[in-house]
């Protein structure tokens, strides 16, 4: 119930104007999002990888109506890559990216979408690592897996997002679990219609569980997005019999970091998705309805600043 309101918040304009003008600390959104400048994220991609952890950045973003704006965002991401592979941060999958195809102009045009993630793609690969196109509320999930399946024709190692609240993922992954596709597989993190998604969280993890059983059984590259401890260890043994790196872990920044750390030391790529970027509204949101103590965190910080 919380999480639906916060979650039809995340996309009220009123409250967006509210929240985000508000005299935050910058502590408050710190503890989710790198920073807002390009050097926050080059920083603190440098330190997670001196601790042994990979990284997928993501220049916040979304829901973008202008052309424009669009290219801006995909400038900022040809900025970034130049950067990281400037300061020798790319290379063996060390650091990459991930693209909302809304901020690159889905919502305008599609194939202004699949051009402006093509322009990132041919970036990445200039730099030596790779992208991964974010998966958003189950309007875009066609038009996505179309622009990652025609992306893929030229930059076969993009990564695609998959959902397990949503009934047909399932089947998806069964069509995306081929040799060298990048897969990651996340609960998901919209609010859903009872039509399209598992409404139960009990729901929701017996369907991650069936998805992860086709990916970590296919030929592809299985990448296990989730912080939650059962997954965690269910994906370790479902992955028996899969050699270390044939798969990887990834966490949000800020989210558990010490088991991060702990899956890292014992061998296993962990991949932490840093975002970095003025536009933090919507991924806090995201973040606030997933865990109502990160809620009354931040109505604290808010409180003690009025
Ligand atoms: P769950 O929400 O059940 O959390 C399990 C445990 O993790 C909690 O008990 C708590 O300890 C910790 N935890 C989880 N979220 C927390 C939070 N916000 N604050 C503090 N602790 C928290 N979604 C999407 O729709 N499209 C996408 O492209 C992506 N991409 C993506 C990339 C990566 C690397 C990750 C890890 C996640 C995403 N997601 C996403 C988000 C995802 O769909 C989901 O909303 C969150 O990961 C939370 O789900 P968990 O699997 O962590 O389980």
């Amino acid at each position: 119930m919380l999480r639906d309101v916060i979650l039809a918040a995340s996309r009220d304009t009123h409250v967006k104007r509210l929240v985000a003008g508000a005299p935050l600390s910058r502590g408050v959104v710190r503890r989710f999002v790198s920073g807002e400048a390009v050097d926050d994220a080059v920083r603190t991609t440098a330190a997670l990888q001196q601790s042994g952890l990979t990284v997928s950045l993501d220049h916040l973003g979304e829901d973008t109506l202008e052309a424009g704006q669009a290219d801006a965002t995909v400038k900022a991401y040809l900025v970034l890559l130049e950067r990281l592979r400037d300061e020798g941060l790319t290379g063996q999958g060390r650091a990459e990216v991930s693209v909302k195809l809304t901020a690159v102009g889905q919502a305008i045009d599609r194939s202004l979408a699949r051009d402006n993630a093509l322009r990132v793609c041919e970036a990445a690969l200039a730099a030596d690592t790779t992208v991964t196109l974010d998966m958003e509320d189950h309007t875009t999930t066609d038009s996505t897996l179309e622009v990652l399946r025609e992306v893929r024709q030229d930059f076969p190692q993009t990564g695609a997002v998959l959902q397990a609240y949503l009934h047909r993922t399932e089947a998806d992954c069964r069509d995306l679990a081929t040799a060298g596709s990048r897969v990651r597989l996340c609960k998901g993190a919209y609010k859903e219609p009872a039509s399209v998604a598992y409404q139960r969280p009990a729901e929701v993890d017996l369907s991650y569980v069936r998805c992860l059983k086709v990916l970590m059984a296919g030929e592809g590259y299985p990448m296990v997005a989730s912080h939650d401890p059962r997954l965690v260890a269910i994906a370790g043994a479902l992955a028996q019999g899969r050699p270390q790196g044939s798969y990887e872990y990834q966490m949000l920044f800020g989210i558990r970091p010490l088991e991060q750390q702990r899956l890292a030391d014992a061998g296993e790529t962990v991949r932490v998705y840093v975002p970095y970027g003025d536009e933090w509204y919507g991924y806090l949101m995201r973040r606030l309805a997933e865990r109502p103590a990160n809620l009354v965190f931040f109505l604290r910080a808010l409180a003690s600043r009025s």
